[in-house]
């Protein structure tokens, strides 16, 4: 079979640069338009995607006065979105230091009926003392204690989407047997982090369980990818870094026992696009320009944990930051920012513009065949499976990309032109159906 990109579009209320809701096109109150999301959900599906992908986090950042804040719940506005679309997948970002498994493997099991199959789950620990002290604790729990959280989480979330087997209903109305008790798998879970005794209340589900993506690229965060995770999301600034990631994830993932081909790399892009690429240039500094530096330098700041005023616009990075050992945070990203600052001397300033379009992912200026370009570079030496495609300015940027770019794709071979029979996400991305553990374990007594 033809090997095809998987493209997912990353929605972010006005777009993904910092400054996207300052342009005279953009609606300041978008983040909580839900036809602004329909809308994007209809041109991403236009464009075939394989699915659309809602970041979050459980905290309100304090810098309110400077940019949209806030968001709609995920689950709920994709239960929204399921309604309006057919074929795209949806992909709510949810947190395993801030939920518990119970409730969250219902919410994803009740997504992946109503859309009939299109649900998967952004894996996240969530990083930062903000989101600790909303749920009763006085700092972020350490990075090692978030990840292994994470695993025993999943580990019941597991359990649980399994704890039916698929033909437990039988619905036999002459015999009064609606289900079928042997069918019923309770987890009876006693673990470090969680107890569950009792099965789902919901059955099982089109996919058996939503689509595993994971979004950490630290040591912890590729163990985990390797163990569970069927897509990655991941920021990559140069194709050799992208390469590197992308090779290492395979094969953490053979040696986990999983085949390398069920575990899809899609580092993010932030395309910004002209009809030349002086236009697209010209674009990129209109955003640039909208940048109010002060609120940049604040926000690196607080990502590089630095004291309020330790940085100068106009100098580089001091010498002397700590190793990513020394951070509790988003411990990936924080390395790429500063290689980013070291491997091109950048100021301050420059690295703040930086990162305005993608807060550490590649950004991307050029003609829609140039991005192409790109895009298939990566794809077919090594270093993608498909990208998260995260337009700087919404609605604009995915529609310029849909119909200025995927025709391009189409045309080489490299995008589907449309979307088939097959329904669910996991067909999408060419993953297999899992099988029920349980199911399995009786299979295996026969
Ligand atoms: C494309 C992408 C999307 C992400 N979305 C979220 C998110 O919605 N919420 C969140 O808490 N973290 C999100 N993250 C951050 C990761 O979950 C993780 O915290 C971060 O990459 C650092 O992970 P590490 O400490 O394993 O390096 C995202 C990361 C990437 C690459």
């Amino acid at each position: 079979m033809t090997r095809r990109l998987h493209l997912n579009a990353f929605l972010m209320n006005t777009g993904h640069h910092e400054a996207s809701w300052r342009l005279p096109e953009s609606d300041p109150y978008a983040h909580v338009d839900l036809a602004h999301y329909v809308g994007l959900a209809r041109i991403a599906e236009r464009g075939t995607f394989d699915s659309l992908f809602l970041a979050d986090g459980p905290q309100l950042w304090n810098d309110i006065a400077q940019r949209p804040s806030g968001a709609l719940e995920p689950l709920t506005l994709l239960t929204a979105l399921a309604t309006a679309t057919e074929h795209i997948g949806l992909i709510a970002t949810a947190s395993t230091s801030y939920n518990s498994p119970y409730n969250l493997a219902r919410r994803f099991a009740s997504l992946d009926i109503v859309s009939g199959g299109r649900a998967g789950w952004n894996i996240v620990t969530t990083a930062g003392a903000e989101a600790a002290r909303n749920f009763g604790l006085d700092a972020e729990p350490a990075h090692a204690e978030r990840y292994a959280r994470a695993a025993e989480f999943l580990d019941v979330a597991l359990k649980l989407w399994d704890s039916w087997e698929d033909d437990a209903i039988v619905g036999d109305k002459a015999a009064g047997v609606w289900g079928d008790d042997a069918k019923i798998h309770p987890p009876r879970h006693k673990g470090r982090y969680f107890s569950v005794a009792g099965a789902l209340n919901v059955p099982r589900t089109p996919q058996g369980y939503p689509l595993l993506v994971q979004a950490g690229s630290s040591e912890d965060g590729k163990a985990f990818a390797a163990r569970y995770a069927e897509a990655v999301f991941t920021a990559q600034q140069t194709l050799a870094d992208a390469q590197a990631f992308y090779a290492d994830l395979k094969s953490r993932t053979a040696a986990a026992g999983r085949d390398p081909e069920h575990i899809k790399v899609l580092p993010g892009i932030v395309p910004v696009i002209g009809s030349t690429e002086a236009e697209a240039r010209a674009n990129e500094q209109v955003l640039e320009d909208h940048i109010v530096p002060a609120h940049g330098l604040a926000r690196l700041e607080r990502l590089l944990q630095l004291k309020p005023g330790t940085l100068e616009l106009d100098r580089q990075l001091p010498a002397d930051l700590p190793s990513e050992d020394a951070v509790e945070g988003a411990k990936s990203r924080y390395t790429l920012i500063v290689q980013l600052a070291r491997r091109e001397r950048l100021t301050v300033r420059r690295l703040i513009g930086r990162l305005g379009g993608g807060r550490g992912h590649l950004t991307f200026a050029g003609t829609p065949e140039q991005v192409a370009d790109a895009i298939g570079t990566w794809f077919t030496q090594g270093a993608a499976d498909g990208f998260n495609i995260m337009p700087a300015v919404l609605p604009s940027g995915l529609e310029t990309f849909v119909e200025q770019v995927v025709p391009i794709l189409r045309a080489r071979g490299l995008l589907r032109t449309e979307y088939g029979p097959r329904r669910t996400l996991r067909d999408r991305y060419g993953l297999p159906r899992p099988a029920n553990q349980y199911a399995l374990r009786e299979n295996a007594l026969v």
